[in-house]
């Protein structure tokens, strides 16, 4: 049987930078993101006598080598779990080019795991979900639960999971993207990982994180947009910091992202308000109140060097189609 799962790619307003437990992926602080409606991975697994091998396929093409043992490792923990020895096909879309700082990762990850599981005949509750996606990439622990969502650092692999604050309708708030580069990052988020505690400022920035998730949480709760948007845009560039600053050094951004985030500012010197934040790669998360969207799009499709702007809404988690 062929089981097929679609999950958002989710965008972190507290990010996940560097890790406590590497093999685990035990992350070094709790982080909180929100699901996005327009940018999602949809998966298929079958799992079958008639495989002598795992074959995988991402956006129509076979995989090998790094990128598939990552996926078979996946797979391998699903497994053991159903004590099950089939191998499978997997076939993976995403509807947005992978590796360009859109979390593929987290949504590839996700809905590999709720696809797979299911294909195996297991049938697991989101916690569990959440823990065995953090296994295969941090950030895909998130885009199970709906709307908007707390990754709980914890302290062994059972403690650290993703659970909903809200459901997407909570919030009027939108994630309008910037593409300003569609073509595949050449140092992975795994390998960024690894090299954080070479800057010198990565100690001061996990000393501020716990106060940092407070402060954001009380804004989520309040619905305080501009001090939502001060700690998002601030946490930004914090985490950018301590990559740049890096040994070796990572430049995510091009020259068009820092043109997107100065406009950023100036238009809300002049009334527009929104913020910015960035992943592990070019594309700018314009972050804004839903009826401010349209018109942050407009301004964007006109700065020089954008690709294309993706305007997404809070979104669901990780579902079997
Ligand atoms: O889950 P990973 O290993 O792809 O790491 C994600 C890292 C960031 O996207 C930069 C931050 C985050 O919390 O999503």
């Amino acid at each position: 049987m062929i089981t097929t799962a679609k999950a958002p790619a989710n965008i972190a307003f507290i990010k996940y930078w560097g890790k406590s437990n590497e093999k685990l992926r035990l992350p070094m602080n709790s982080s909180i993101s929100m699901n996005l409606s327009e940018v999602y991975t949809t998966t298929s697994v079958e799992f079958s006598e008639k495989f002598k091998e795992d074959f995988i396929y991402i956006d129509g093409k076979r995989v090998k080598a790094k990128e598939k043992e990552r996926v078979v490792g996946q797979l391998d923990l699903i497994r053991n779990l159903a004590r099950i020895r089939l191998r499978a096909k997997v076939k993976s879309r995403n509807n947005f080019p992978k590796g360009t700082g859109l979390a593929s990762s987290a949504s590839g990850f996700a809905a590999l795991t709720l696809a797979a599981s299911k294909a195996a005949g297991l049938n697991l509750s989101e916690k569990e979900l959440s823990i065995i996606a953090r296994l295969g990439s941090g950030s895909a622990c998130r885009s199970l639960p709906e709307g908007f969502v707390e990754w709980k650092a914890g302290d062994s692999s059972k403690t650290s999971y993703a659970y909903s604050l809200y459901p997407p309708n909570y919030w009027d708030i939108c994630d309008v993207v910037a593409m300003v580069g569609e073509s595949s990052k050449k140092v992975s988020s795994t390998e960024g990982h690894a090299i954080v505690e070479s800057s010198l400022f990565y100690k001061v920035r996990i000393a501020g994180m716990k106060n940092k998730v407070r402060g954001i949480k009380d804004a989520l709760k309040k619905k305080d947009f501009t001090k939502f948007g001060e700690i998002l845009e601030e946490e930004a560039i914090n985490m950018h910091v301590v990559m740049m600053t890096s040994e070796p050094p990572l430049y995510y951004w091009l020259p068009e992202t820092l043109d997107v985030m100065l406009s950023v500012i100036e238009w809300r010197d002049k009334g527009l308000e929104s913020y910015f934040t960035i992943d592990a790669g070019p594309n700018v998360h314009v972050i804004c109140q839903a009826r401010n969207a349209a018109r942050i799009k407009r301004r964007l499709i006109k700065l020089n060097g954008i690709k294309r702007v993706i305007i997404n809404k809070p979104s669901i988690g990780a579902r079997l189609i």
